[in-house]
């Protein structure tokens, strides 16, 4: 008789998520004895912000979708967990595993630990010191309640010893958006977005604005949107615009000069693509920062501090204030920088690999079975 299958259960929710949870799907799809449940929460629902990479990167269709949508950030908290805890209830998993620092990760975090089911968090110890990000309160929440943390780097690690954390909880296993990358950036490069938006190699820059301190104040978002266009007249301008900053546009009433070209938000590979043949990112995204870093892209990070030091110490990345001066003289002096591609420790495309063996570990020790006690409420 073939062992009862364990049942491993994902949650994601956002843009992001979807980038990290690919890799762990497809390296289960390697075991049979592991059935993989994915929840997907409904926080971002456009299809360029979610189909788009479900189908792109090859993630099956979620087990249950809780439609979740926008709203304040206690409305959608709220809604995640009064959503997901019945889905727990039905699939009784053996562990759930949380992606990242979205609401979504931090809702599903806590509703999975009060039921009694270990938790794993994917992307753990990261920290940008900064309690005004809502990443921030999710980064610190999640990693004080879940059992099994999945660093992506070295500082990462020291971030949770220094909070205390008993080192058997911690496992340095890598950065598994670079997973997805390794994976795509063949079919990227054949792809040659450049080319299509008719860009030359390296002569670009691609912009990308979403976080609330950069687009939710008119004044930043115009003098950003300004700074982006003065670039435009020396260097092609694209500016990816994400759902929440179009529509702070829109209120607003702001617009870009027609040198600079505003796009929907790509697909991964036709963003990756781009990103790769880019002379310069200028973005306050988490995940283009490291993205950057692995292909030795220059960018410029729109931002006060970063929860991803290591970007900055290989020299790819720099944090530059909202500010013309410095944005302009930073952009100027990126574009003209050699790329060269950094080495960043176990950002090697086999974290998920890594992880399924933490887990696989993890899910066969003992105490696992307490909790497994508590959540039947024995
Ligand atoms: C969220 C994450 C952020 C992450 C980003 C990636 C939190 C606190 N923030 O920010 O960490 O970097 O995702 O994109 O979890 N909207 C749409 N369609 C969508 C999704 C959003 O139109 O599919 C619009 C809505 O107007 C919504 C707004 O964008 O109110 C913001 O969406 P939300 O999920 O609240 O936060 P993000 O800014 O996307």
């Amino acid at each position: 008789m073939s062992p009862q299958p364990h049942t491993w259960l994902s949650v994601v929710g956002a843009r992001p998520n979807f980038i990290k949870l690919a890799p762990l799907a497809w390296e289960l799809a390697h075991h049979d004895d592991v059935r993989h449940v994915i929840v997907h929460t409904g926080q971002h629902y456009d299809t360029a912000m979610s189909d788009a990479f479900f189908t792109g990167l090859q993630i099956p269709e979620p087990d249950c979708s809780l439609g979740v949508g926008s709203g304040t950030h206690a409305a959608q908290t709220a809604a995640v967990m009064t959503r997901f805890e019945p889905v727990c209830e039905e699939f009784r998993p053996d562990i759930v595993v949380v992606y990242g620092d979205v609401n979504s990760t931090m809702g599903a975090a806590l509703v999975a630990t009060k039921l009694g089911i270990p938790v794993a968090h994917v992307e753990a110890g990261l920290r940008s010191g900064d309690r005004s990000m809502p990443e921030e309160i999710n980064r610190l929440v999640t990693d004080r309640i879940s059992d099994v943390l999945l660093a992506p780097s070295r500082d990462a690690v020291e971030n949770l010893e220094f909070e205390g954390v008993d080192a058997d909880r911690i496992h340095f296993v890598g950065n598994i958006m670079i997973d997805s990358l390794v994976r795509v950036l063949a079919d990227a490069r054949r792809f040659d977005a450049a080319s299509r938006f008719g860009f030359a190699e390296r002569s670009y820059i691609v912009a990308t604005l979403h976080r609330p301190a950069n687009v939710d104040h008119p004044e930043t978002l115009r003098k950003l949107l300004d700074v982006l266009g003065t670039l435009s007249a020396e260097h092609p301008v694209i500016f990816l615009v994400h759902p929440r900053t179009r529509e702070r546009m829109r209120a607003a009433g702001l617009d870009v000069p027609a040198t600079m070209q505003l796009h929907d938000p790509l697909p991964y590979l036709e963003t990756l693509s781009l990103v790769d043949s880019a002379g310069l990112v200028i973005t306050d995204s988490g995940g283009l920062q490291e993205e950057t870093s692995y292909l030795g892209i220059p960018c410029i990070t729109v931002r006060g501090n970063t929860e991803r030091p290591v970007t900055l110490t290989v020299g790819t990345n720099r944090l530059v204030p909202a500010r013309r001066g410095p944005i302009l003289e930073a952009a100027r002096v990126a574009l003209r920088a050699p790329r060269k591609r950094p080495r960043i420790e176990l950002w090697d495309g086999k974290t998920a690999e890594r992880i399924v063996s933490v887990l696989r570990n993890y899910t066969a020790m003992p105490q696992k079975a307490a909790s497994r006690l508590a959540f039947h409420g024995i």
